[in-house]
């Protein structure tokens, strides 16, 4: 038997097919187009979103025998927000993507009137455009009419996992996973129910919500007209929550970073809810036969987003993969440094109108050494989360990052990490860990599959990387690097 993971990511729509020991068969994948309205404002085409995920379904189901592919496991770019229409499953405006800053100036005044410790204390976020609330109110004050329509019950909110079920199953379900509900800033994450006192801050009629189910178990079954067979889906959660799973990260204490378009850190704190006091975020790292784990979590915008602007931004590179061979041309004694604050910083400055910087450079930086800080960026950046991390929560004491997503199949990038972090750093033999973590989810709710602990024990390293650098040379980079976000910060 195999299990059909869907990865509705932000650069990309993915299909992957799994084997019974969870190693991944076949994939297919399709681009996302990128919207840029205005600048700061970032949209996808909902159509779009869903007609990735279904060719690429469509071109892996095809590479087997019909009849063996025992579940659907699906995970998704988070806080994405979509809105539409009961009757007609049409969308009512483009998907406002998590990038999207529109909702700045909202964000600000709800924090100026002093509601970010309601926000915090219950959804364990902050005031930031980031998170759904501002976009969904943003949604229901400019397209006309929608307010009214969602008082009357027409449309249905959702972030791109309840869009995609919904039209999976032919418009029967309207849900969602404790994960992505939690990246609402709408759902409060101790009761773990939707919160009145949050939707009334946004102005959000609570009619327009999914239904939020644990993240393991019954989804509905696919329409024949979709997909061209009826498969259950038993699986949903958030591509970093689904990250940390198929990483293994179970117990408190266990850390991963997923470098896609942006780089996310989940650090697993158990049945403990803790609350930051560095502006990290409190989540739902899973919810799975009711019984809740959470994560403390650093999110930051721009990774692979700044490998994709040096090639199609100054165009110092012509593919991804050309970046660590220029990178590693760059002279040792040059000193550029990028922020790439490309749209705002995120944890754990949290300053949506930042921007960008190329700092230190001499008549000698070039094109290498502008890749090396492109490459170093993630590093510094995964520094900056961990450091707060590990100053939030005693229990984070000598654990070992695990790393994943694209720019963790470079090796200098994950030894600047190791070498940045002062600390060893685990890649693990499967990398595809976000669409592994969702393939569990839907093999285990399947009985294909075994529970957490022993699950858990199935990851094993690809490679250790160690730090290489002295503690002297680390202590100076990273005063620098300080110094050029405040910079930043201050521009
Ligand atoms: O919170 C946003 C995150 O879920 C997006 O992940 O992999 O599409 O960059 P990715």
């Amino acid at each position: 038997m195999t299990i059909l993971a869907l990865d509705q990511g932000t650069s990309s729509s993915r299909a992957i097919l799994f084997d019974d020991h969870l190693r991944p068969l076949h994939s297919a994948a399709r681009p996302v187009t990128q919207s840029y309205p205005r600048p700061g404002e970032v949209e996808h085409n909902p159509r779009e979103l869903l007609d990735g995920i279904l060719s690429s379904a469509r071109e892996v189901l095809a590479r087997v025998p019909r009849g063996s592919v025992a579940a659907i496991g699906l995970t998704n770019q988070r806080e994405t927000t979509l809105l539409w229409d009961r009757a007609t499953g049409e969308a009512l405006h483009p998907a406002i993507v998590w990038q999207d800053r529109r909702t700045a100036a909202a964000c600000e005044a709800v924090q100026k009137a002093g509601h970010e410790d309601l926000i915090r204390t219950r959804s364990g976020l902050l005031p930031d455009p980031y998170f759904s609330a501002s976009k969904l109110s943003w949604l229901l004050d400019h397209l006309p009419g929608a307010r009214a329509r969602a008082e009357a019950g027409e449309i249905c909110f959702g972030t791109v996992d309840s869009w995609l079920i919904w039209h999976l199953t032919g418009g029967r379900l309207h849900v969602t996973d404790a994960t992505n509900a939690a990246r609402t800033a709408l759902f409060n994450i101790h009761t773990q129910e939707w919160d009145a006192e949050l939707c009334a801050l946004w102005r959000i009629p609570m009619g327009l919500l999914p239904q939020v189910r644990d993240s393991a178990g019954d989804f509905g079954v696919t329409d024949p007209g979709v997909l061209g067979q009826a498969l259950p889906i038993r699986g949903v959660a958030g591509d970093q929550q689904a990250a940390a799973m198929g990483q293994g990260c179970f117990a408190p204490g266990q850390v991963k970073s997923t470098y896609g378009t942006g780089c996310f850190v989940l650090l697993n704190t158990g049945s403990q809810a803790v609350q930051s006091r560095h502006r990290l975020l409190t989540t739902v790292a899973s919810r799975l036969k009711g019984e809740v784990s959470y994560a403390l979590e650093g999110a930051i915008f721009v990774a692979g987003a700044a490998v994709q602007w040096l090639r199609d931004g100054p165009g110092l590179i012509a593919r991804p993969d050309e970046l660590e061979a220029l990178a590693a041309l760059a002279d040792p004694a040059d000193g550029t440094l990028l922020v790439p604050a490309f749209s705002g910083l995120g944890a754990p400055w949290w300053s949506p109108d930042s921007r960008g910087a190329l700092l230190g450079l001499s008549a000698r930086s070039g094109r290498a050494e502008i890749a090396r800080a492109v490459l170093q960026s993630a590093g510094y950046q995964t520094r900056d989360l961990i450091g707060a991390m590990q100053a939030d929560w005693q229990g984070s004491a000598g654990m070992v990052l695990r790393v994943d997503g694209g720019m963790a199949n470079s090796d200098a990038v994950v030894q600047f990490i190791a070498d940045i972090l002062g600390a060893p750093v685990d890649r693990p033999d499967v990398t595809e860990a976000t669409a592994r973590g969702a393939a569990w989810l839907a093999a285990w709710a399947s009985d294909l599959a075994p529970g957490p602990q022993e699950f858990a024990r199935t990851w094993a390293a690809e490679r250790r990387f160690t730090p290489q650098m002295s503690q002297e040379t680390r202590e100076a980079h990273c005063a620098r690097w300080q110094r050029a976000v405040a910079a930043t910060l201050a521009f």
